[in-house]
């Protein structure tokens, strides 16, 4: 079995929509602190597919104070092998290798807090939003949360009901907006693509108040995260009330200008001690070679998953030496003054480097 994952069996299957389903996981007695989890935080899974490992990572969408398995939603994407074998494939009483819960999309409730949530989400986006809806609404009793849910139509709803069913018992503190691109002629709410404009006048006029208060979360599509955020800039929400979890690789209008200057100080080959799963090994990396596929190629399988640098699943502490990094969306500021480098991002700067997975 690959280090660092545990084997879990499916307890439930949901059907959501057409092409999206939720899959619950019975936890073992003796994996129950392995796979405690905030809500918000994510799983990554690894299957063999046509004699290739396959690795995604995805959203809990459960609270643990309310559900009693934590459960994952996956919607087919093309091309997708993962989401395509775990729609079509899977069954109940399947065997996944699953990680232990990460992520930093998370909220953690407090009783004591009153606080407005309002969180965006797009497509398959919705999955951590559900879990983080929940965790207010059960464990926040002061704090209300608005959702403001974009879809494709109709059809494409995931969580439709369970949506309509907290409005109803939390009437008052929980308020869905749907947003479809398309949507037939009798339906009188939101209509067509999210833009910063429209961002702007949603917050605005149908939520209210003193949205630069509020605290915001954001998942779905890219190029959706980045106009929502636009707008929430233009309101003059500060950036640290906004909260963003990629599925793949952030949009950027701007890349070359708004990533790192290359640093070209540094020409050769680097020696790294790296300690993964409490073994401490030393690996060669040239300046163009991540430190992730170099430790790959030398034997060593580290933790990973999206490899494009937004899941966080391969984040390391730097104690000595000097990396750069091709794309940093899934670390904040504070972890990188503090040393955190994603690996599968980061390319070496220096001739010796020490670093340790955490
Ligand atoms: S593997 Fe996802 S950020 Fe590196």
């Amino acid at each position: 079995m690959t280090e660092g994952f545990f084997p879990l069996t499916i307890k439930k299957l949901v059907r959501e929509t057409a092409d999206a389903t939720t899959f619950y996981f019975d936890i073992p007695a003796e994996l129950k602190d392995t796979f405690v989890y905030s809500a918000g935080q994510y799983l990554t899974f690894e299957v063999e597919i046509e004699g290739e490992k396959v690795r995604r990572s995805y959203s809990l969408c459960t609270y643990a104070g309310v559900d009693s398995e934590p459960a994952v939603t996956v919607k087919k994407v093309d091309m997708g092998k993962m989401s395509a074998y775990m729609n079509s494939v899977l069954k109940e009483g399947d065997v996944m290798l699953v990680m232990p819960p990460m992520g930093k999309f998370t909220l953690v409730p407090e009783a004591s807090r009153t606080q407005h949530y309002v969180l965006f989400g797009g497509g398959s986006g919705i999955t951590p939003l559900l879990g983080i809806t929940k965790a207010v609404l059960v464990a926040e009793p002061n704090s209300q949360v608005t959702l403001v849910y974009a879809n494709r139509n109709l059809d494409s709803v995931i969580f439709k009901q369970a949506l309509l069913d907290m409005e109803k018992t939390h009437e008052g503190r929980f308020k869905v907006h749907h947003n479809y691109d398309s949507a037939p002629i009798t339906y009188f709410g939101l209509k067509g693509m999210l833009s910063s404009d429209k961002v702007q006048s949603i917050v605005k006029s149908k939520i209210g108040g003193p949205f630069d208060t509020y605290q915001y979360y954001i998942c779905g599509p890219g190029p959706m995260m980045e106009v929502i955020k636009d707008g929430l800039k233009g309101l003059g929400v500060n950036s640290d009330r906004v909260h963003t979890e990629y599925f793949s690789a952030p949009t950027s209008k701007n890349s070359a200008d708004e990533k790192p200057q290359q640093e070209t100080d540094f020409a050769g080959v680097s020696q790294i001690t790296l300690t993964v799963y409490g073994r401490t090994h030393t690996i060669t990396c040239d300046q163009n070679t991540t430190v992730l596929n170099a430790a790959m190629k030398q034997g060593i399988d580290p933790p990973y998953s999206c490899t494009v640098g937004v899941c966080t699943t391969c984040r390391a502490k730097v104690t000595v030496g000097k990396l750069h990094m091709l794309e940093r969306e899934g670390l904040s500021d504070a972890e990188i003054s503090e040393g955190y480098v994603l690996t599968c991002q980061s390319v070496p700067r220096s001739a010796q480097i020490t670093l340790k997975y955490e």
